[in-house]
């Protein structure tokens, strides 16, 4: 029996784009499997920050690397949990604090190299919409699709105060567009793997385009190529 085929979209992009609402509807619509890498170095800043390790100690985070079992599950609707050591931390990841600390421990190669072959593991095993940073640069750079999504960064502000404000819950918007250009200045600065547009990635800005829209986009694209 011959391998079974598989595709893989690559969707990169700045903090608050959209990308992983789009990557689960494009994912759905698909039939593939949906992979928030962001999750994984979320997960392994939890890990660094519950055994009391700080973002600038490198060589603790180094260390304790050996400690760090992830595993990528899906629930019944599609939904990825992410399990770190055995314990589902899928909600736990999703703090701003967690968001700074991925974002800082991301930028050192030992975590990149570490988490590389589950990414790509999953790409082998599935066919995925795959949502990141670097997914089109480094992670798979044979994706037949790769997607550069972008936003002004006052509207990705906008966008995450609404959604917080819509749960009830007490927003500054100054604040908020302050942390979305730190992470991007991070994210886009580092020496490894930098957040940046791949050659052959199909750039989409999203600022003035509703999400239905986005979405229909990249699945012509997909429809087109696969
Ligand atoms: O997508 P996210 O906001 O959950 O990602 C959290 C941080 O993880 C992000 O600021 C940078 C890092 N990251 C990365 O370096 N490479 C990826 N493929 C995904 C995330």
């Amino acid at each position: 029996m011959g391998e079974k085929k598989v595709y893989s979209v690559a969707i990169d992009g700045p903090a608050g784009a959209g990308k992983s609402t789009l990557a689960k509807q494009v994912a759905q619509n698909l039939g593939f499997v949906y992979v928030d890498t962001g999750a994984i170095y979320r997960a392994v800043g939890y890990h660094m920050d519950l055994m009391g390790i700080g973002p600038k100690d490198k060589d603790g985070i180094e260390r304790l690397l050996d400690d760090v079992n992830l595993k990528l599950t899906y629930d019944a609707g599609g939904l990825q949990h992410v399990i770190l050591n055995g314990m589902d931390v899928t909600g736990e990841i999703r703090t701003p604090e967690m968001s700074r600390m991925a974002s800082l421990i991301s930028a050192y190669p030992a975590v990149r190299d570490f988490l590389l072959d589950l990414q790509r593991d999953m790409a082998r095993q599935y066919s995925v919409v795959m949502d990141g940073r670097d997914i089109g640069t480094a992670v798979l750079p044979n994706a037949p699709l790769k997607v550069y999504l972008t936003a002004s960064a006052h509207v990705r502000a906008l966008r995450r105060w609404k959604e917080l404000t819509e749960k009830g819950q007490t927003a500054d918007l100054a604040k908020i567009e302050e942390d979305i250009n730190e992470r991007d200045y991070q994210d886009m600065h580092r020496e490894h793997s930098p957040l940046v547009q791949a050659e052959d990635a199909v750039l989409v800005d999203s600022s003035e385009m509703t999400i239905d829209e986005v979405v229909e986009k990249i699945l012509s694209l997909a429809r087109e190529r696969m």
